[in-house]
């Protein structure tokens, strides 16, 4: 029996549904492109749908096929992907994407279980593709659904604890017919009117169905477990700058924080100041402090600069003389930007 919540919202979902570059809207008889929609999926993991836009539309016109994509240098796709954050998507979907052309012949899985065997396809991505782009009925369930359910049920055990509940409630809630229209109609009401803060629930159209707000406590869900304060971690990086204006860069390992990724020399980072390390000797000058939140840090990275002759040798990196082909992340884009004042940037 298809639930109240999803037929109403269904309906809602035919004449409010977002336009967006990687969907097809209701009413259209046509299915969404696999690889459009799992390309948007791993990016809208962590990222807002404004941010990712242009990236969508970046990659799908350099690389519009999964084929393209496969066949793509590593360091390109990396490069396509900076100042997204959270690189190790930008590694799994280029390994894939390889993977999904050498075993399945450039066609995606059609089902939850065989998408999650994917790099980079975890529980909810799977979900997402198999009912949006194959209509398979599965279970969607990221923050925004999270929110919608705790609020529809009034589920005031906080997360993360109450996800179990939260996704059988999820689940219940998913109708056999329409469940890819249906998983971006919450998405959509998630993002648009039962958001975190400034709830709409004047535009909701299943606020009749709304437990939350019938006691008066929409707002206030879903609970949460107070998280452990970040801690603070200290660096020092360097940037080197030759007198026809190329850059020293060296390259992060793969694995780990930034894998892959271009940076600027520097130290390690540490819960306290580190020992300087410079790649060169040189007259250093301190030109200011960045700073930047990863999933479980702080950092304050303090950025060195050194003005070197054509014939400086340095212990570690590689010359750089144009930044636009580098996989340069958000934090070595700030640090750059301290050391050589924002016009220099690319
Ligand atoms: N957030 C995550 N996936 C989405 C999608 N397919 N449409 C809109 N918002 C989303």
């Amino acid at each position: 029996m298809t639930h109240p919540f999803s037929k109403t919202l269904l309906d809602w979902y035919d004449s409010h549904a977002r336009e967006l570059p990687w969907r097809i809207g209701p009413g259209v008889d046509v299915r969404p492109d696999p690889y459009r929609v799992w390309l948007s999926e791993i990016m809208l993991q962590q990222t807002t749908v404004a941010t990712v836009k242009a990236y969508f539309e970046r990659f799908t016109s350099r690389w519009p096929t999964i084929e393209a994509l496969a066949a793509a240098p590593r360091d390109d796709v990396l490069a396509e992907w900076a100042g997204l954050g959270y690189y190790a998507r930008a590694r799994n979907l280029h390994a894939c994407a390889q993977v999904i052309v050498a075993d399945h012949g450039g066609a995606f899985p059609r089902t939850e279980a065989e998408l999650r065997t994917l790099p980079g396809v975890g529980l909810y991505t799977a979900a997402a593709i198999a009912s949006i782009a194959f209509d398979e009925a599965a279970t969607v369930v990221d923050g925004n659904i999270e929110r919608v359910m705790a609020r529809l049920h009034a589920v005031t055990d906080p997360l993360p604890g109450a996800k179990k509940r939260l996704y059988a409630l999820a689940a219940d809630a998913t109708p056999q017919h329409r469940p890819g229209d249906y998983a971006q109609a919450v998405m959509d009401l998630g993002a648009t009117i039962c958001t975190p803060r400034n709830l709409a629930c004047d535009l909701c159209p299943v606020s009749d169905l709304c437990q939350a707000r019938a006691q008066g406590i929409a707002a206030t869900l879903p609970r949460k477990t107070p998280k452990k304060a970040k801690p603070t971690r200290h660096g020092i990086c360097y940037l080197v700058h030759r007198k026809d204006g190329a850059i020293l860069l060296t390259t992060r390992p793969d694995k780990g924080l930034l894998g892959g990724m271009a940076e600027l020399p520097g130290t390690d980072w540490a819960d306290e100041a580190p020992p300087p390390a410079p790649p060169l000797a040189a007259d250093w000058r301190a030109m200011g402090e960045v700073r930047h939140t990863f999933t479980h840090f702080h950092l304050v990275l303090t950025v060195m600069r050194a003005d070197v002759p054509m014939d400086a040798r340095a212990d570690r990196g590689r010359w750089t003389a144009k930044m636009d082909g580098e996989a340069l992340p958000t934090l070595m884009r700030k640090a750059l930007t301290c050391g050589l004042g924002p016009e220099r940037l690319i």
